[in-house]
């Protein structure tokens, strides 16, 4: 590839909960600025969720220093930092890390749905704040395409596996009698929803509060469950037995302070599941006599016990991405040639255009039907005379094969 494409990321598979929410970027459209201004990226993405920061880019050479720096300013990290956590691949690397993403590959819960809508929405972002161009925007596509497309022929979705599932089955085994317990979520958001779809199949009640009350009566004519004030369950933890939290709030809404007060109060014991990345849930809660707390590295050790049938399925995709990352590369490959091809298509078609209307005027031809005709055999001469060689640039320069790219430029003055 002329242009490289990047991967530079932290996600937990190297950086437990704790160090990954480090990493996180909190405004998106400042990052985005502050990359395009001092990354040395061309075009770059963002894909931010709770198990991984990533940032793929494009450029003709790039410097990861740059890039590290950068980040770091966004999240208040020393550059250092990175050393331990950030992993860095290129090319067909990325391209293939990418199409693992797509596909649910690389996800906590393997083969998860909320990846491929977490995917849509970053190249949305990057299109509308401009901060991706015809190389990303083709590679985002397309991957979407095929990860779609895995997903659809493997089934490797099927099951009702999730976060949510496993934050269920993991209160399950910590707690005797979940029946009879007390279960609040708090959050009314994608994750809440898979939580409470899986309280509802296993037939647990539960209560749900969020900011406002009206969200949270919504939720609740959905996915059952009862809706509860905000500001009662802030003051009133001490009702609840079982809290599952999953909001996106920047501080702790759990709070040290709040489950002491409870605590005093509830003597039953408390099960906290903070599926949240950054974590709402102070950590310091768990040093509380009968509180037990949870987060997403536990979820992640409940998962990898419960998946052996999706991950059966795993070697068969693996292999379909590794038949399409060839072919991805290849389009990839070819947009080096587009500017060049663009640029000759234009400059013969405006010599056409020129010269057609000089032999027009000498014909002094009115006839609509005569001047149609002329004007396709114009077109179906150049047509038929560039078709062939811009075809093969283009070929060459799927294979990669920049001299040919760089004569041809030449040949046609074309000065990038
Ligand atoms: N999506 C996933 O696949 C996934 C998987 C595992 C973990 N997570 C983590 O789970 C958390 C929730 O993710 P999500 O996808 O469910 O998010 P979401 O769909 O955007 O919902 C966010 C929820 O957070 C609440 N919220 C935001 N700011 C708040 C604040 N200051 N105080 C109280 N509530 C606040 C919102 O409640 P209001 O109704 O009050 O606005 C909303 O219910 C995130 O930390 C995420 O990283 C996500």
């Amino acid at each position: 590839m002329n242009q490289i494409i990047i991967n530079a990321r932290v996600t937990f598979r190297n950086s437990p909960i704790h160090v990954l929410e480090k990493f996180t970027i909190r405004d998106m459209s400042c990052a985005y600025e502050e990359l395009k201004k001092h990354s040395g990226l061309d075009e770059c993405v963002i894909i931010q969720t709770c198990n991984r920061i990533e940032l793929f880019g494009k450029a003709k050479k790039y410097d990861v220093e740059r890039i590290k720096k950068t980040w770091a300013s966004l999240t208040g990290l020393n550059q250092e930092a990175f050393s331990e956590h950030l992993e860095l691949v290129e090319n067909k690397e990325a391209l293939h890390h990418l199409l693992k993403l797509t596909a649910g590959l690389d996800s906590m819960v393997v083969g998860e749905e909320q990846i491929l809508g977490q995917i849509k929405n970053s190249i949305t972002l990057a299109r509308n704040t401009k901060a991706s161009g015809q190389h990303l925007n083709t590679l985002f596509d397309k991957a979407i395409r095929i990860g779609t497309r895995i997903r659809n022929s493997s089934g490797i979705g099927r099951g009702g596996i999730s976060v949510g599932s496993m934050a269920v089955k993991l209160a399950e085994e910590n707690i005797d009698d979940l029946k009879f317990k007390k279960i609040l979520l708090i959050g009314t958001g994608e994750v809440s929803t898979l939580v409470a779809k899986s309280l509802q199949r296993r037939g647990y009640d539960f209560s749900i509060t969020s900011r406002t009350l009206e969200r949270s009566k919504a939720f609740c004519e959905a996915m059952g469950g009862k809706p509860v004030k905000f500001e009662e369950v802030l003051s009133g933890f001490e009702k609840y037995n079982i809290l599952f939290v999953a909001t996106t709030a920047p501080y702790f809404l759990v709070t040290h302070e709040r489950i002491t007060n409870a605590m005093k109060n509830n003597h039953k014991g408390m099960m906290i599941l903070d599926l949240s990345n950054p974590r709402t849930v102070d950590e310091k809660v768990a040093t509380i006599a009968g509180v037990k707390l949870m987060n997403l590295d536990q979820i992640a050790e409940m998962v990898e016990k419960n998946m052996t049938a999706r991950l059966n399925k795993v070697k068969t995709i693996e292999n379909i991405i590794n038949e399409e990352v060839t072919v991805l590369e290849a389009s990839m490959k070819r947009l080096d040639a587009e500017p060049l091809v663009k640029n000759v298509f234009k400059n013969i078609d405006s010599l056409r255009i020129k010269e057609l209307q000089k032999a027009l005027q000498m014909l002094d031809e009115k006839d609509e039907k005569k001047i149609k005709i002329i004007e396709e055999l114009t077109k179906a001469v150049v047509e038929s005379i560039v078709s062939t060689p811009m075809n093969n640039i283009r070929r060459a320069s799927e294979q990669g094969d920049s001299n040919i790219l760089e004569t041809a430029g030449k040949l046609f003055d074309y000065k990038k």
